[in-house]
Protein backbone atom coordinates (compact mmCIF):
# COMPACT_ATOMS: atom_id res chain seq x y z
CA UNK A 1 0.00 0.00 0.00
CA UNK A 2 1.12 3.17 -0.91
CA UNK A 3 -0.16 6.23 0.49
CA UNK A 4 0.34 9.73 -0.59
CA UNK A 5 -0.59 12.86 2.04
CA UNK A 6 -0.97 16.37 0.70
CA UNK A 7 2.11 16.57 -1.45
CA UNK A 8 2.34 19.59 -2.88
CA UNK A 9 5.16 20.29 -5.61
CA UNK A 10 6.21 24.09 -6.89
CA UNK A 11 8.37 24.13 -9.88
CA UNK A 12 9.65 27.81 -11.06
CA UNK A 13 5.95 29.15 -10.83
CA UNK A 14 4.09 26.27 -11.71
CA UNK A 15 2.52 23.98 -8.47
CA UNK A 16 2.81 21.07 -10.31
CA UNK A 17 1.44 18.73 -7.79
CA UNK A 18 -1.11 20.70 -5.26
CA UNK A 19 -2.00 18.29 -2.11
CA UNK A 20 -2.32 15.46 -3.91
CA UNK A 21 -3.86 12.57 -1.80
CA UNK A 22 -4.40 9.23 -2.78
CA UNK A 23 -3.98 5.84 -1.87
CA UNK A 24 -2.58 2.77 -4.53
CA UNK A 25 -3.33 -0.19 -2.44
CA UNK A 26 -2.22 -3.42 -4.68
CA UNK A 27 -1.79 -4.97 -8.01
CA UNK A 28 -1.02 -3.01 -11.15
CA UNK A 29 -3.29 0.78 -10.43
CA UNK A 30 -3.52 3.70 -12.82
CA UNK A 31 -2.60 7.10 -12.59
CA UNK A 32 -4.34 9.03 -15.62
CA UNK A 33 -4.67 12.39 -16.81
CA UNK A 34 -4.06 15.27 -19.12
CA UNK A 35 -0.96 16.63 -20.73
CA UNK A 36 0.69 18.37 -17.62
CA UNK A 37 -1.44 17.41 -15.25
CA UNK A 38 1.49 16.26 -12.66
CA UNK A 39 2.03 12.26 -13.24
CA UNK A 40 5.60 12.08 -14.26
CA UNK A 41 5.62 14.68 -11.31
CA UNK A 42 4.78 12.42 -9.08
CA UNK A 43 7.08 9.59 -9.77
CA UNK A 44 9.59 12.19 -9.70
CA UNK A 45 9.23 12.68 -6.49
CA UNK A 46 9.05 8.83 -5.70
CA UNK A 47 12.28 8.23 -7.09
CA UNK A 48 14.01 11.28 -4.93
CA UNK A 49 14.71 13.38 -8.35
CA UNK A 50 12.49 16.42 -6.90
CA UNK A 51 11.83 17.26 -3.14
CA UNK A 52 8.34 18.59 -2.41
CA UNK A 53 7.80 21.37 -0.33
CA UNK A 54 4.99 19.52 1.82
CA UNK A 55 3.74 16.14 2.18
CA UNK A 56 4.11 12.29 2.66
CA UNK A 57 4.20 9.46 1.15
CA UNK A 58 4.17 6.35 3.06
CA UNK A 59 4.91 3.06 1.37
CA UNK A 60 4.53 0.00 3.04
CA UNK A 61 4.21 2.22 6.64
CA UNK A 62 7.88 3.50 5.73
CA UNK A 63 8.81 7.15 4.58
CA UNK A 64 9.66 6.87 1.60
CA UNK A 65 10.42 10.55 1.25
CA UNK A 66 12.85 10.86 4.36
CA UNK A 67 15.12 7.83 2.29
CA UNK A 68 17.79 8.82 0.59
CA UNK A 69 16.91 8.65 -3.05
CA UNK A 70 20.31 5.66 -3.88
CA UNK A 71 18.62 3.89 -1.25
CA UNK A 72 15.18 3.82 -2.65
CA UNK A 73 16.68 1.39 -5.28
CA UNK A 74 17.75 -0.64 -2.57
CA UNK A 75 14.60 -1.02 -0.97
CA UNK A 76 12.83 -2.04 -4.26
CA UNK A 77 12.05 0.98 -6.07
CA UNK A 78 11.90 1.08 -9.76
CA UNK A 79 10.98 3.01 -12.53
CA UNK A 80 10.64 3.32 -16.34
CA UNK A 81 11.24 6.60 -17.82
CA UNK A 82 8.93 8.54 -20.63
CA UNK A 83 11.98 9.17 -22.40
CA UNK A 84 13.60 6.23 -23.47
CA UNK A 85 16.80 5.40 -20.97
CA UNK A 86 17.86 1.95 -22.62
CA UNK A 87 21.95 2.84 -23.32
CA UNK A 88 22.44 1.75 -27.37
CA UNK A 89 26.04 0.48 -26.58
CA UNK A 90 25.48 -1.43 -24.02
CA UNK A 91 23.94 -5.20 -24.28
CA UNK A 92 20.39 -6.04 -23.49
CA UNK A 93 22.11 -7.79 -19.91
CA UNK A 94 24.36 -5.30 -18.76
CA UNK A 95 21.33 -2.45 -19.61
CA UNK A 96 19.65 -4.88 -16.83
CA UNK A 97 22.67 -5.71 -14.80
CA UNK A 98 23.63 -1.60 -13.81
CA UNK A 99 20.33 -1.29 -12.60
CA UNK A 100 20.46 -4.28 -10.22
CA UNK A 101 24.21 -3.61 -9.18
CA UNK A 102 23.15 -2.23 -5.72
CA UNK A 103 21.57 -5.29 -4.91
CA UNK A 104 23.36 -7.38 -1.53
CA UNK A 105 23.17 -10.80 -3.39
CA UNK A 106 26.24 -12.61 -4.90
CA UNK A 107 27.19 -12.30 -8.39
CA UNK A 108 25.82 -15.92 -9.35
CA UNK A 109 22.44 -14.75 -8.01
CA UNK A 110 22.62 -11.32 -9.53
CA UNK A 111 23.07 -13.33 -12.80
CA UNK A 112 20.30 -14.97 -12.47
CA UNK A 113 17.71 -12.21 -11.68
CA UNK A 114 19.02 -10.33 -14.67
CA UNK A 115 18.32 -13.06 -16.55
CA UNK A 116 14.72 -13.94 -15.21
CA UNK A 117 14.06 -10.31 -15.59
CA UNK A 118 14.76 -10.73 -19.55
CA UNK A 119 12.52 -13.92 -19.69
CA UNK A 120 9.79 -12.25 -17.51
CA UNK A 121 9.29 -9.67 -20.61
CA UNK A 122 8.99 -11.97 -23.36
CA UNK A 123 12.67 -10.84 -24.62
CA UNK A 124 13.27 -13.86 -26.85
CA UNK A 125 16.61 -12.72 -28.31
CA UNK A 126 20.53 -13.00 -26.95
CA UNK A 127 21.17 -11.13 -23.90
CA UNK A 128 24.35 -10.23 -25.34
CA UNK A 129 22.89 -8.45 -28.20
CA UNK A 130 23.56 -4.72 -28.36
CA UNK A 131 20.30 -2.74 -27.52
CA UNK A 132 21.37 -0.14 -30.82
CA UNK A 133 20.21 -3.47 -32.76
CA UNK A 134 16.60 -3.72 -31.04
CA UNK A 135 13.47 -2.15 -32.49
CA UNK A 136 11.29 0.18 -30.64
CA UNK A 137 8.79 -2.79 -29.01
CA UNK A 138 11.84 -4.92 -27.64
CA UNK A 139 13.48 -1.41 -26.30
CA UNK A 140 10.38 -0.87 -24.43
CA UNK A 141 10.52 -4.35 -23.06
CA UNK A 142 14.73 -3.94 -21.82
CA UNK A 143 13.07 -0.69 -20.05
CA UNK A 144 10.48 -2.61 -18.46
CA UNK A 145 12.85 -5.87 -17.68
CA UNK A 146 15.06 -2.84 -15.60
CA UNK A 147 11.97 -2.17 -13.64
CA UNK A 148 11.26 -5.76 -12.73
CA UNK A 149 14.83 -6.99 -11.61
CA UNK A 150 15.55 -8.32 -8.47
CA UNK A 151 12.97 -8.10 -5.87
CA UNK A 152 10.93 -4.58 -6.40
CA UNK A 153 8.44 -3.57 -4.52
CA UNK A 154 7.18 -0.60 -5.90
CA UNK A 155 7.26 -0.15 -9.97
CA UNK A 156 6.59 2.69 -12.00
CA UNK A 157 6.01 2.98 -15.60
CA UNK A 158 5.36 6.39 -17.86
CA UNK A 159 3.76 5.55 -20.39
CA UNK A 160 5.00 2.06 -21.12
CA UNK A 161 3.26 1.74 -24.73
CA UNK A 162 3.39 4.85 -26.03
CA UNK A 163 3.65 4.66 -29.84
CA UNK A 164 3.60 1.16 -29.72
CA UNK A 165 1.47 -1.09 -32.23
CA UNK A 166 -2.04 -2.34 -30.91
CA UNK A 167 0.16 -6.29 -30.87
CA UNK A 168 3.23 -5.13 -29.01
CA UNK A 169 0.58 -3.28 -26.45
CA UNK A 170 -1.17 -6.40 -25.80
CA UNK A 171 2.08 -8.22 -25.44
CA UNK A 172 2.96 -5.40 -22.82
CA UNK A 173 -0.31 -4.98 -21.48
CA UNK A 174 0.26 -9.26 -20.14
CA UNK A 175 3.30 -8.25 -18.65
CA UNK A 176 2.34 -5.54 -17.47
CA UNK A 177 -0.61 -7.76 -15.76
CA UNK A 178 1.85 -10.51 -14.64
CA UNK A 179 4.01 -7.88 -12.65
CA UNK A 180 2.08 -7.91 -8.88
CA UNK A 181 1.70 -12.26 -9.47
CA UNK A 182 5.14 -12.56 -10.46
CA UNK A 183 7.27 -10.47 -8.51
CA UNK A 184 4.90 -9.20 -5.26
CA UNK A 185 5.37 -5.52 -6.13
CA UNK A 186 3.04 -2.57 -6.50
CA UNK A 187 2.69 -1.54 -10.09
CA UNK A 188 1.48 2.36 -10.37
CA UNK A 189 0.98 2.52 -14.76
CA UNK A 190 1.15 5.78 -16.50
CA UNK A 191 -0.48 6.06 -19.69
CA UNK A 192 -2.76 7.56 -22.23
CA UNK A 193 -4.01 4.53 -23.69
CA UNK A 194 -7.45 3.89 -21.70
CA UNK A 195 -7.84 0.58 -22.87
CA UNK A 196 -4.44 -0.06 -21.71
CA UNK A 197 -4.74 1.23 -18.40
CA UNK A 198 -8.55 -0.36 -18.18
CA UNK A 199 -6.84 -4.06 -19.25
CA UNK A 200 -3.97 -4.23 -16.33
CA UNK A 201 -5.86 -1.84 -13.46
CA UNK A 202 -8.15 -2.75 -10.92
CA UNK A 203 -8.17 1.09 -9.60
CA UNK A 204 -7.50 3.77 -10.99
CA UNK A 205 -6.93 7.49 -9.89
CA UNK A 206 -6.72 10.78 -12.13
CA UNK A 207 -5.12 13.68 -11.64
CA UNK A 208 -5.65 17.06 -12.71
CA UNK A 209 -3.83 20.26 -12.45
CA UNK A 210 -1.62 18.40 -9.63
CA UNK A 211 -4.97 17.10 -8.00
CA UNK A 212 -6.64 13.92 -7.39
CA UNK A 213 -10.03 14.66 -8.94
CA UNK A 214 -11.39 10.80 -8.89
CA UNK A 215 -10.22 7.31 -7.73
CA UNK A 216 -11.87 3.91 -7.12
CA UNK A 217 -12.76 1.12 -9.39
CA UNK A 218 -11.31 1.74 -13.00
CA UNK A 219 -14.78 0.87 -15.25
CA UNK A 220 -16.15 4.03 -12.20
CA UNK A 221 -13.56 6.20 -12.48
CA UNK A 222 -13.28 6.87 -16.27
CA UNK A 223 -17.43 7.42 -16.60
CA UNK A 224 -17.00 9.86 -13.91
CA UNK A 225 -17.92 13.44 -14.91
CA UNK A 226 -15.39 14.87 -13.82
CA UNK A 227 -13.01 13.17 -15.46
CA UNK A 228 -14.59 12.79 -18.44
CA UNK A 229 -14.85 16.98 -18.38
CA UNK A 230 -10.99 17.07 -17.49
CA UNK A 231 -9.84 15.11 -20.57
CA UNK A 232 -12.27 17.21 -22.70
CA UNK A 233 -10.16 18.93 -25.96
CA UNK A 234 -7.12 16.85 -25.09
CA UNK A 235 -7.91 12.56 -25.22
CA UNK A 236 -10.64 10.60 -26.27
CA UNK A 237 -11.67 8.61 -23.60
CA UNK A 238 -12.93 5.10 -23.44
N1 LIG B 1 11.44 21.26 -14.71
C1 LIG B 1 10.29 21.94 -14.73
N2 LIG B 1 10.24 23.28 -14.50
C2 LIG B 1 9.07 23.95 -14.49
N3 LIG B 1 7.88 23.37 -14.71
C3 LIG B 1 7.85 22.05 -14.95
C4 LIG B 1 9.04 21.25 -14.98
N4 LIG B 1 8.70 19.96 -15.23
C5 LIG B 1 7.36 19.96 -15.35
N5 LIG B 1 6.85 21.19 -15.19
C6 LIG B 1 5.42 21.57 -15.21
O1 LIG B 1 4.77 20.84 -14.17
C7 LIG B 1 3.48 20.43 -14.60
C8 LIG B 1 3.37 18.92 -14.49
O2 LIG B 1 4.19 18.31 -15.50
P1 LIG B 1 4.35 16.74 -15.64
O3 LIG B 1 5.46 16.51 -16.60
O4 LIG B 1 4.46 16.13 -14.29
O5 LIG B 1 2.94 16.32 -16.29
P2 LIG B 1 2.46 14.92 -16.86
O6 LIG B 1 1.12 14.65 -16.20
O7 LIG B 1 3.50 13.89 -16.74
O8 LIG B 1 2.16 15.26 -18.40
P3 LIG B 1 2.32 14.33 -19.74
O9 LIG B 1 1.05 13.52 -19.81
O10 LIG B 1 2.35 15.37 -20.84
O11 LIG B 1 3.56 13.54 -19.63
C9 LIG B 1 3.29 20.99 -16.00
O12 LIG B 1 2.64 22.23 -15.89
C10 LIG B 1 4.71 21.18 -16.50
O13 LIG B 1 4.77 22.19 -17.46
MG1 LIG C 1 4.56 12.77 -18.08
Amino acid sequence: MIEVSDLTVRLGGVTALDSMSVNFVQGTCGLIGPNGAGKTTFFNVLSGFVRPVGGSVRAYGEDLLGMVHFRRARWGLRRSFQTEQAIEQLSVFDNVAMIHEHSRLSRASRRQEVLDAISFVGLEIDPQAKVATLGAAQRRLVEVARAVVGEPRLVLLDEPAAGLPDEETEHLSGVIKAIPGHTGALVILVDHDMSLVSACCGATAVLDFGTVIASGPTGEVLRDEKVMRAYLGTEEIV
